[in-house]
């Protein structure tokens, strides 16, 4: 165990980078050059960074794309998105061009309440413990007052407590079941302090009134949120769907049918829900959101009733094609790293300052747009053509193409067939 060490995060960063230099890159001076080519040249904004986690050694660059065109009930937007894959963005632009044409997005948040839970062992007589509760409940809410007290100010906080029996699931497991509204902050360090305080009181009280101890386990939030909820759509007449290459009517079933099959089939539903991810994480990524919690939410509220399915949906009646999702979000446009990251604050300038509401409605139009934009090529020309078109250039990169190598061979491409092996040969005929 050699490589083992003790006290690392106290080191300097120089002093990381020796260690492991030393330990394992072999010291090599080429590693070296990577981690410290991402420094920003700003000492200052690359303290910032550092400092937002431990042990920084360096920046992680992703690019930070934008999608125009963007018309979400009738207001035009241009979508920051942070992602590595290389067809995202152009299928984002792709579709909001499409619907720009067709009255844009429509957009709806359905509520807004986020969940935490204490959860706690208790072993005694189950109506002692419910009425200990009730009397409690008031003193729970007065004793997180020094947490509650100013986002109550602007409207929110502590909008209920529960009691909830799960001994039927795990002997003497119960919960503090808590509801929150916590406007534009996501609301994470809110709702654990709340519940911990809640904690904190229950166990207290329970010690002077109750015979049976209780055992607090845990007190956190829920990434959870289905009372938390958005819901974005398009529509338009079956006929206006025709685009350069594309029968409407055709279209349209063959649309129905591969979201279909992605509300009934969870092998497909979980590449479909994955493209509707690449929209919504680039765009919770660009905004300084957690894009783990959305994940974990999202994906289980696609399987809330009870097999994993299609987070979108899609009708024709009477003539009109709609489709549409319904996605919990818990978004923040305060607190967090929105005022701190300078590119997540330009990034919220571009969206003209969203509040957390307005946010999840435009998340949500990232997620259905690029949904749209997989369903149209996958049930059209297939997927590679576009997918492939955009990967050229990774490809180019990869084999350190010139600018003048690139440029004949994106214009051989256009009219080509674009695979790994193609651009290779491509390539090798360029430079004989
Ligand atoms: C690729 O990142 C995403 C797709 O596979 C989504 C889908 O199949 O719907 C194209």
């Amino acid at each position: 165990m050699s490589k083992a060490i003790s006290g690392f995060s106290k080191l300097h960063k120089s002093e990381k980078i020796d260690w492991l230099m030393q330990n394992y890159l072999f010291n090599s001076e080429s590693s070296k050059k990577i981690i410290t080519q991402y420094w920003n040249s700003d000492d200052k904004l690359q303290q910032l960074h550092d400092e937002f986690i431990e042990n920084t050694i360096t920046n992680y660059y992703l690019p930070l794309g934008v999608a125009p065109n963007f018309l979400i009930n009738n207001t035009l937007y241009a979508i920051p998105m942070a992602i590595e894959e290389s067809s995202v963005v152009a299928a984002a632009s792709k579709a909001a061009k499409f619907w720009l044409d067709r009255g844009g997005f429509k957009t709806e948040v359905l509520s807004t309440t986020k969940i935490g839970q204490v959860h706690f062992m208790y072993h005694g007589d189950f109506k002692t413990l419910s009425n200990f509760f009730d009397v409690i409940k008031p003193q729970l809410i007065a004793d997180a007052k020094p947490v509650t007290k100013n986002m109550e100010k602007r409207g929110g906080g502590i909008i209920g407590i529960e009691l909830r029996d799960k001994t039927s699931s795990i002997d003497g497991y119960y919960q503090l079941h808590a509801t929150f509204e916590t406007l534009d902050a996501m609301g994470a360090n809110f709702i654990n302090s709340c519940l911990e305080q809640f904690a904190k009181t229950f166990k207290a009280e329970a010690e002077k009134q109750l015979d049976s101890p209780i055992e607090i386990v845990m007190s956190i939030l829920s990434n959870y949120v289905p009372d938390c909820l958005v819901r974005a759509e398009v529509s338009c007449e079956v006929e206006e769907l025709t685009d350069s290459n594309i029968n409407a009517k055709e279209f349209a079933e063959k649309f129905i049918q591969a979201v279909a099959i992605a509300e009934v089939e969870p092998y497909r539903a979980v590449t479909h829900n994955k493209g509707i991810m690449n929209g919504i994480d680039a765009v919770v990524l660009a905004t300084g959101n957690d894009f783990r919690a959305v994940e974990a939410g999202i994906h289980a509220y696609a399987s809330r009733n009870g097999t994993y399915s299609s987070l979108t949906h899609a009708t024709v009646e009477d003539g009109i094609f709609k489709f549409w999702i319904e996605i919990p979000l818990a978004l923040g446009t305060v607190g967090g790293l929105t005022k701190l990251h300078p590119l997540v604050n330009l990034a919220s300038d571009l969206l003209g300052k969203p509040n957390s509401k307005e946010l999840m409605q435009i998340v949500a139009v990232a997620g259905l747009a690029q949904n749209f934009a997989a369903l149209k090529s996958l049930t059209t020309t297939g997927i590679q053509e576009g997918h492939m078109k955009m990967h050229l250039m990774n490809i180019l990169n990869q084999f350190n193409a010139s600018a003048t190598e690139k440029k004949q061979i994106i214009t051989h491409f256009k009219t080509n067939v674009v695979t790994h092996s193609a651009v290779v040969e491509k390539l090798e005929e360029v430079r004989r």
